[in-house]
């Protein structure tokens, strides 16, 4: 696993440009319908880009979520599916991936991320429980509290700033972790829940010195360390770049010497594994493992598929080793960074330092007279749907939720509309027309209204709630 023998463009050549280390070979046509068909189609979808068809959509940043592109070697591991029920070669080739790669000692396969949420939640909360974690995402919130357990954020202050330059705003504050300790017991905090990057930050690492100080931590106190590894390659990019001692290291190098601060994982192995489903629970205690082992062939299929066919298995053990690449990540994060730096050139606001996934817009100063309870960061995803058919997701107070206690909305510091970038699947062009468009819809600004919302489903609201306009 050390560096591989070849090098990027930019390595070899200093400051000239870099380019995707891959070619095209089979694509998938495209087109944007006309602004009346796009106004219909945003009326009938409520205003909510869940509930758009794609067809409607012209370039698609929903999410880069099971979107990427897989490889010709995937393709060709799809062939070599083993579709027995028990047992299937493919289940295997994907243990010794999670393995190498991470590092852990039992692997369970599951559906995709969420899967895997359940079943560690499941294993290891009781009720009354304290789950801190840097920043909560959605699933993994609700997991927790479907388990009989309450998130607590200890992520450092400046993540909930989306001006902070910090370059690791993911990273745990052991102060606020010290004081939920003081004020609850180490008893009742199973475990710490950190991902890698965080996602509702805006994409945003940790460093190897904080996971490696939340270590010590967590042993003096005897709590566990799970880990979201869903987009772990990219946090390792940004140790490379940003932290000293790791700059000659490899991404692989790199997230080994990370999981090894921890006691498991759950992964979406739609994001950085490259795959279009598929997820995994991999843990270090046996008597954990068991558990999640019991439960998976309830919910979700026997423990050596997890719901996935063997050719998904082996589509993602491919995956594994593949997205681990330096060229690999690096050129994923640096497009996504090509597109902020345009919108940045505009004084368009967005989360900085941008972040590996997603350019996150900043909808509270993007609409400055829009109050949060009409939805600033829904709207601008809406207006950027009418202009030119781009498809985003609201990350603001509809992806907060209600909380359970008071009933009441819960009005997060971030309201970010986030334009999520699929690996391997858009061109620099395509970077150029999104920002383009966000030009124009920005500056529309000052005439555009907020929205109301008609329809509110119990659950993780934002997926299929509906708006109108005011
Ligand atoms: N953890 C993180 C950090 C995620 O971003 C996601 C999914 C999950 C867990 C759940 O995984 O979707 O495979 O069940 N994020 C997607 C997104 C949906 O668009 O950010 P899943």
């Amino acid at each position: 696993m050390s560096k591989p023998h070849y090098q990027t463009m930019g390595q070899q050549f200093g400051r000239r440009s870099w380019a995707e280390p891959w070619k095209i070979k089979m694509v998938e046509p495209i087109r944007m319908i006309s602004r009346e068909a796009r106004e219909q189609a945003a009326a009938e979808a409520g205003y909510n880009t869940f509930l758009l068809r794609s067809e409607d959509v012209y370039i698609d940043l929903l999410t880069d979520s099971g979107t990427s592109a897989m490889s010709d070697r995937q393709w060709a591991g799809i062939m070599l599916g083993d579709e027995a029920y028990a047992g299937s070669r493919n289940f295997y080739h994907l243990e010794e991936a999670i393995q190498t790669y991470y590092g852990y000692k039992y692997v369970i396969p599951t559906h995709q991320g969420r899967g895997a949420e359940h079943l560690i939640s499941q294993a290891v909360i009781q009720k009354g429980d304290f789950i801190p974690g840097n920043m909560y995402f959605t699933t993994t919130r609700l997991h927790q509290e479907l388990a009989g357990g309450t998130f607590v954020d200890v992520i450092i202050d400046e993540a909930h700033d989306p001006t902070s330059q910090h370059p690791f705003k993911g990273n745990v504050n052991l102060d606020k972790l010290q004081a939920l300790v003081d004020r609850v017991g180490a008893e009742n905090i199973p475990y710490v829940s950190l991902a890698g990057t965080v996602n509702m930050a805006g994409g945003q690492p940790v460093s190897m010195a904080n996971v490696k100080a939340l270590r010590e931590f967590c042993d003096r106190h005897g709590i566990r360390i799970y880990l979201d590894a869903t987009r772990m390659y990219e946090n390792c990019f940004f140790i490379q770049e940003r932290e000293e001692g790791y700059g000659d290291k490899s991404i692989a190098e790199i997230l080994k010497e990370f999981c090894s601060y921890t006691d498991g994982a759950w992964m979406s192995a739609k994001k950085d594994n490259l795959v279009n489903i598929g997820g995994w629970l991999a843990v270090n205690h046996a008597d954990v493992a068991e558990k999640a082992r019991n439960m998976v062939v309830v919910y979700e299929g026997l423990h050596t598929y997890g719901g996935m066919a063997g050719r998904d298995m082996e589509a993602l053990a491919i995956g594994i080793a593949e997205g681990v690449q330096d060229d690999q990540v690096a050129a994923r994060v640096r497009q996504v960074r090509y597109l902020g730096k345009l919108l940045l050139d505009w004084g368009i606001p967005i989360v900085e330092p941008i972040g590996g996934h997603a350019i996150f817009l900043d909808a509270k100063r993007f609409y400055p007279h829009i109050p949060q309870d009409q939805f600033p960061s829904q709207t601008l995803a809406a207006q950027l749907y009418l202009d030119s058919g781009v498809r985003s997701m609201e990350r603001g107070i509809v992806s907060a939720g209600r909380d359970p206690k008071t009933g009441d909305h819960r009005y997060p510091a971030l309201e970010l509309t986030r334009l999520t970038i699929p690996r391997r699947v858009y061109t620099q062009a395509h970077m150029d027309v999104v920002a383009e468009s966000i030009k124009a819809v920005y500056d529309q600004r000052e005439q555009t209204r907020g929205l109301k919302m008609v329809y509110e489903p119990e659950y993780l609201r934002f997926f299929q709630a509906r708006f109108e306009m005011l």
